[in-house]
């Protein structure tokens, strides 16, 4: 019997990980991460759009590995702030900060800015790319609003700050499952299933000459 191909997700953020485990159950794929095919290798974010990012590190991983990958940029866009954080989102205030000092600073930079201009969505881009150098790209969106404070022990990164007005939450009091079905990183999972359905079918059938 052939055995499942691998799918490597590659990401170091445990909180990305942990929503994958979930959003990509159920394909023809076994899992893997950077940390298990003990790839320490950084690549570096030089793009100036997630997309290119995203792309960046998918070919480079599957590069590396010799796996199909997974590689998703993402990040808070403020409407007040034309955009930003956006990609820049994880290096927003400075290298090696916690989320606490990150949600801090976009806080201080909106300290005045009415409930009402605080609009803002999270973008997740993901990237699935082929050893042989095939790269496809989808992408997901969540709406919300960039709360006064903090709130919430769920998630990561901007999610105690992010307001969803249709649950009267914040993203952070959402349990895995719910952010899972409501997510900009689902939603980008969500179309990305079938690219790995038919990568996965592909393999199957590449196996079996
Ligand atoms: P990346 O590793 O360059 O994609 O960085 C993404 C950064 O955007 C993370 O470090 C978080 O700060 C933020 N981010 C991305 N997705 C989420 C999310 O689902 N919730 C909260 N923050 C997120």
């Amino acid at each position: 019997m052939s055995e499942q191909a691998k799918l490597l997700v590659a990401s170091n953020n445990l909180g990305k990980l942990r929503e994958y485990a979930s959003l990509l159950s159920g394909l023809p794929f076994e899992l893997t991460t950077l940390a298990g095919e003990r790839i320490t290798d950084e690549i570096e974010e030089t793009g100036s759009s997630m997309e290119q990012n995203a792309i960046q590190k998918a070919t480079a991983y599957a590069a590396l590995s010799g796996l199909i990958t997974l590689a998703d940029d993402s990040g808070l866009e403020v409407d007040a702030l034309d955009g930003e954080p956006g990609s820049l989102s994880r290096r927003y205030a400075g290298e090696n900060v916690s989320d606490m000092e990150r949600m801090d600073y976009l806080l201080a930079k909106l300290d005045g800015v009415p409930w009402e201009a605080r609009g803002a969505r999270f973008r997740c881009v993901i990237a699935i790319a082929t050893p042989e150098g095939r790269v496809e790209t989808c992408q997901g969106v969540c709406e919300g609003i960039v709360a006064l404070d903090s709130k919430g022990e769920g998630g990561f990164g901007y999610d105690p700050i992010f307001y969803l007005p249709e649950l009267d939450k914040r993203m952070a009091e959402l349990t895995l499952e719910e952010k899972n079905r409501i997510s900009h990183r689902a939603r980008a999972a969500q179309k990305a299933r079938p690219i790995l359905e038919l990568l996965g079918e592909q393999k199957r059938y590449d196996q079996t000459l």
